[in-house]
């Protein structure tokens, strides 16, 4: 059928659209093939235009506030009672991680995975999920954390006895979700059962003008994009995730994010940690140690937890120092939290129409009023995003876990091109670093081509070491870090490699996996 701007549907809408201000939308209506049209009018008819409006107002009321007022003198950090450390509290990780693995024993325990980003600092066309970062064995992130939640099953099992399934929620969005479904099933949800394998998909929003209109991308076409990672509440919602973990059993879930190559999916230490301090919520942290480091702190303001951005405060604040010369605000937040299912429960169906969208400014590629595209070189617009840690605020117990930054924290955010921070080769590095650390500790050696030892900590700093930045400090050669890949299907966190390399030596690269140990493998680096 033929749209026209007579037809019913099209009176219908355009009615809408005048009475939401948005009659703009149709402003190139004539000059759109009949194809062009019936799309248009399918993606404006799914549309709440009045709801759109109201999150518009909110979100630019709450930013200039925000903008006026910084939060400094209302901020608390964080409490020690609260807060488990993998480094101040050495005696109790054993525990900790005994009681995650008995929750996962008793099938109680999910992960759900934020993975409907946009990637556009990558800058790649599919899922960041699929991105190979240039390993010995070219595995994508969506595989390493696939094999990491195998291996945690088989050791739940093998301690416990008991049969363990660790059934894995995915987010994606409009953008990601036919690629990535395609590219699990493509790789056979690498080695996981597919119905515990469960994709949902995040809202998308329009990118607005500073007034408020809807930005045209194209002639035909609105300029979209996910909802941000909280987003998920409501999503959680519309595809009843909660329910589907109800029926499963499961009391705890781990989120956590699909770009940060080391991330321990579903980390029985910290979940043993936040079970026993009968957390509803928790966050895992990383010591920010650089007082201008942009990252997000956790902390306590008016009483609540949240998440103070580095524009949000002072330098004098963030420069404030504790008794122990750490920084005061130094919860770095790294998007990788345990919520109880009651708790979750209670977002998703109470307190998510709460919260209110955060505006990020934008250079947004549009259409002019000639119908010509344009790359703006300031920006010209915002895109509205909900953040997955809005929700602290309604937490009645809340806990923070410390862990360190080279053993769990290293994103892929940016393309290898730019300034060295967050990219493929840091996230390679980080990972080969931390393995290299991992056959030290358990007893193994590296050789180099005359057969002498390569000594643990090389000339310039350790191998692959990341500077309090974040930067991986790569000027001099000898700071590279030992080629050495072990696949998460032999060990999940260094456990278990004793008996492989104990007194034995090994020339880089080494690979270890299933099927045994491998050296000088030329692939890939
Ligand atoms: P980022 O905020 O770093 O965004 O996401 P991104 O999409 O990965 O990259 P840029 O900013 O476009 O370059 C942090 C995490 O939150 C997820 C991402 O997939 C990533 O795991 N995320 C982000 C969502 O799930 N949905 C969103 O709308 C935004």
């Amino acid at each position: 059928m033929r749209y026209s701007t007579e037809n019913m549907d099209t009176v219908k809408l355009s009615q809408r659209l005048a009475e939401a201000d948005q009659s703009h939308l149709l402003q190139f209506w004539d000059q759109l093939s009949p194809e062009e049209q019936a799309e248009l009018v399918s993606e404006l008819e799914n549309m709440n235009f009045q709801e759109i409006n109201t999150f518009f107002k909110r979100a630019m009321k709450t930013s200039s506030q925000i903008k006026q007022e910084k939060v400094d003198s209302r901020m608390e950090p964080v409490p020690r009672e609260v807060l488990g450390s993998v480094t101040r509290d050495r005696e109790f990780l054993k525990e900790w991680e005994q009681k995650g693995l008995h929750c996962m024993a008793q099938n109680k325990v999910a992960v759900l995975l934020l993975a409907g980003g946009q990637g556009t600092r990558l800058g790649v066309t599919y899922p960041k999920g699929m991105y190979d970062v240039g390993l010995p064995s070219h595995k994508t992130l969506f595989q390493i954390q696939a094999e990491r939640i195998i291996r945690l099953e088989q050791l739940a099992q093998q301690q416990y006895g008991t049969k363990c399934c660790i059934p894995w929620y995915i987010m994606t969005s409009g953008r990601t979700m036919e690629s990535t479904k395609r590219f699990f099933s493509k790789n056979k949800y690498f080695g996981l059962r597919e119905e515990n394998v469960i994709f949902f998909q995040q809202g998308m929003l329009p990118a607005m003008d500073f007034n408020g209109k809807i930005i045209l991308e194209d002639k035909g076409k609105l300029s979209m994009a996910p909802d941000g990672n909280g987003g998920l509440y409501r999503a959680l919602g519309v595809y009843k995730i909660v329910e589907d973990m109800e029926r499963r059993g499961i009391e705890y879930v781990h989120i956590y994010c699909v770009d940060n190559i080391l991330v321990k999916v579903a980390d029985p230490a910290f979940i043993g940690f936040c079970v026993n301090k009968g957390a509803d919520c928790g966050a895992k942290v990383v010591e920010k140690t650089n007082p201008t480091e942009a990252v997000g702190v956790v902390c306590k303001v008016d009483g609540d937890y949240q998440v103070v951005e580095y524009s949000e405060i002072t330098l004098a604040t963030a420069e404030k120092r504790s008794a122990d010369g750490r920084l005061m605000f130094n919860a770095g937040n790294v998007a990788n939290h345990f919520f109880r299912l009651s708790f979750l429960k209670d977002v998703v169906n109470t307190h998510e129409p709460q919260l209110q969208h955060h505006v990020a400014r934008k250079k947004i590629p549009y259409v002019n009023s000639k119908g010509e595209p344009v790359t703006p070189d300031k920006p010209n617009g915002i895109k509205m995003e909900k953040f997955v840690f809005d929700i602290f605020q309604f937490a009645k117990r809340f806990v923070v876990y410390e862990v360190l930054r080279e053993d769990e924290f290293s994103p892929l955010k940016n393309a290898d091109s730019q300034d060295g921070k967050d990219n493929p080769t840091t996230a390679r590095h980080s990972l080969m670093s931390l393995h290299h650390r991992w056959i030290l500790n358990a007893g193994g050696h590296f050789i180099d081509e005359n057969g002498t030892r390569v000594p643990a900590i090389p000339r310039h700093g350790p191998a692959g070491a990341l500077t309090p930045d974040g930067k991986q400090n790569l000027k001099d050669g000898t700071d590279l870090p030992m080629k050495c890949e072990i696949s998460p299907l032999v060990s999940y966190g260094g456990e278990g490699l004793e008996k492989l390399v104990q007194d034995k030596e090994f020339h880089p690269a080494l690979v270890i996996d299933e099927s045994g140990i491998h050296e000088h493998v030329k692939n890939g680096l």
